[in-house]
């Protein structure tokens, strides 16, 4: 039986992310909160191979890269399920939502098979909540520019704004399709500190909501 709650946090390359999470975790555990941080890709056997192909130490297709960050996702579940079985709030930096923004960009059939992997996966557990960190992707860019000497193959402006509207077309697409998502979108291109409140507000809310 699962006793504490997966949440995920999600956003473009450059949005600040890693900042806000590690900001959440602190103040999460200063309220007492058991928590179990994690992210994607994972540090497993595969998660590590896709590290490299992001660094484009190898070329993968799309498609053969989709599937490697679902496979990963598949074995991140039962470390998961572990963590909510102990009773530990899952942060979880990046799952699904990221496959279908950056591997489903291209076509409806790649968005829709994005999905299909991953939505219709019953060793990929649904998230209690979803919180997007919604960055200008020119705000990423200046950011990547700025702050990493190597970048992955993603961390482009093109791609970013692409990914973001991927985002936005899953999260109308799954209001569409009537899939019970809980998914938060916090505006995150202004100051630290206020961003870092609204997602403990939106995040502590989901933890303490016993239903
Ligand atoms: P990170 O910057 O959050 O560590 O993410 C690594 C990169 O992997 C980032 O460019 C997003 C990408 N990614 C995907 O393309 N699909 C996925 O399913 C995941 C989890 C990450």
């Amino acid at each position: 039986m699962q006793k504490g709650k997966f949440i995920v946090i999600e956003g473009l390359d450059g949005s600040g992310k890693g900042t806000q999470i590690k900001l959440l975790c602190q103040r999460l555990k200063d309220a007492g909160i058991k928590i179990y941080p994690t992210f994607e890709p994972t540090s497993g056997k595969i998660g590590v191979l896709i590290r490299e192909a992001l660094s484009g130490k190898f070329k993968v297709t799309q498609n053969t890269i989709g599937l490697m960050f679902s496979a990963d996702r598949t074995e991140h579940n039962t470390e998961i399920q572990k963590a909510l079985d102990d009773g530990c709030c899952v942060i979880c930096d990046r799952y699904y939502y990221s496959t279908i923004a950056y591997q489903g960009r291209g076509s409806e059939e790649q968005f829709l098979w994005t999905c299909a992997l991953n939505l219709n996966n019953s060793g990929i557990r649904k998230p209690d909540l979803c919180v997007f960190l919604d960055v200008n992707p020119d705000i990423c860019m200046d950011r990547i520019d700025t702050n990493r000497d190597k970048k992955e193959i993603y961390e482009k402006a093109d791609i970013l704004r692409e990914v973001r509207s991927e985002y936005q077309k899953l999260f109308d697409y799954m209001k569409n399709i009537g899939r019970n998502e809980n998914i938060t979108v916090i505006p995150s291109d202004g100051e630290k500190n206020e961003i870092s409140d609204k997602l403990f507000d939106a995040v502590y809310k989901t933890i303490v909501d016993k239903a």
